[in-house]
């Protein structure tokens, strides 16, 4: 018997993975499909029971997305947290790679990905990198938020953290982003969703009015003189209200040394980092 043939066994008579909720154990097997498939092994009936089984597993997935969009339509964000919050079993919030949650949260959001149009960006800016799904709740477990306060990311991207923000709790959420395409992007799933609470600008975070924002979020969008000049807008804030600044990445050593602000001496770089204006 092939290793396929032996792996297909297991897996056709696994019924945790037809679960609609069984999420990363799919993501799992799936994997373990590919590498056998990359190995070469099988003949051609079982390589067409790999496909096949590929093609339900991933079917399950699409539905989990699917009815979790149309919750979020609804004003069902809850039901999206809880289901990370489930995910929390099994994965911590570190590290800086992807798992089976930002499938989940890409799914569900189905941000548009923009094409070539991409412009260069000046020295000191940090080009497009999501933050990992299980970073930004990780986040909303921690902080957490309220009606009154208004999260601004600076360096939005393609909007998720925003969009998980104003679908998953009562707050606001504004993106800054200086690549017009992603702003766009931002805009129609905010817009396709009914998350009202999500706004976005294309704009350089410099110039943006920030006097309403409770919470900042940097992904360290970026670096030198530009993250300098926008942590003395964001410490001017400060001396009139209470403000949070995340952090994740290596910004998070720079905004660690600020004196305006409270919070780890030593912070991980791979988990966000919450700091408190003193
Ligand atoms: C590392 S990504 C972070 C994306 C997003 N905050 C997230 O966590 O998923 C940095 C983003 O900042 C944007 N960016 C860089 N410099 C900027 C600036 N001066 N003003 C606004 N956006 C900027 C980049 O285009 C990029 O999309």
């Amino acid at each position: 018997m092939t290793a396929l043939h032996a792996l297909l066994d297991t897996l056709e008579r696994d019924p945790t993975l037809l679960d609609p909720q069984a999420l990363r154990e799919r993501a799992q097997a799936l994997d373990r499909l590919e590498r056998a498939a990359d190995l070469g092994g099988g003949d051609e009936p079982e390589r067409a029971r790999a496909q096949a089984l590929r093609l339900r597993l991933e079917a399950l997935d699409r539905a989990l997305c699917e009815r979790l969009r149309e919750t979020l339509r609804d004003g069902g964000g809850a039901e999206l947290l809880d289901w990370a919050e489930r995910d929390f079993a099994t994965a911590t919030a570190s590290g800086e790679h992807y798992d089976p949650l930002d499938e989940l949260v890409s799914g569900v959001l189905r941000l548009p990905e923009p094409g070539d149009e991409i412009g260069a960006l000046a020295e000191e800016m940090v080009f497009y990198q999501p933050t990992p799904a299980r970073h930004v709740f990780d986040l909303l477990r921690r902080l957490p938020l309220s009606a009154d306060d208004v999260l601004i990311d600076l360096g939005a991207g393609l909007g998720h953290v925003p969009l998980l923000v104003a679908a998953c709790t009562e707050a606001r959420a504004h993106g800054v982003e200086i690549e017009p395409a992603y702003v766009a992007s931002a805009q129609a799933c905010a817009a396709e969703l009914g998350l009202t609470r999500a706004t976005f600008a294309c704009a350089d975070a410099r110039a943006v009015d920030l006097s309403h924002a409770t919470v900042f979020y940097l992904y360290t969008p970026f670096t030198g003189t530009i993250l300098r000049q926008m942590l003395d807008a964001i410490a001017r804030q400060a001396r009139s209200r209470a403000i949070r600044v995340c952090t994740l990445g290596p910004c998070t050593a720079v905004v660690a040394a600020e004196p305006w602000l409270a919070g780890d001496a030593r912070p991980p770089s791979d988990r966000i980092t919450v700091f408190r204006s003193r």
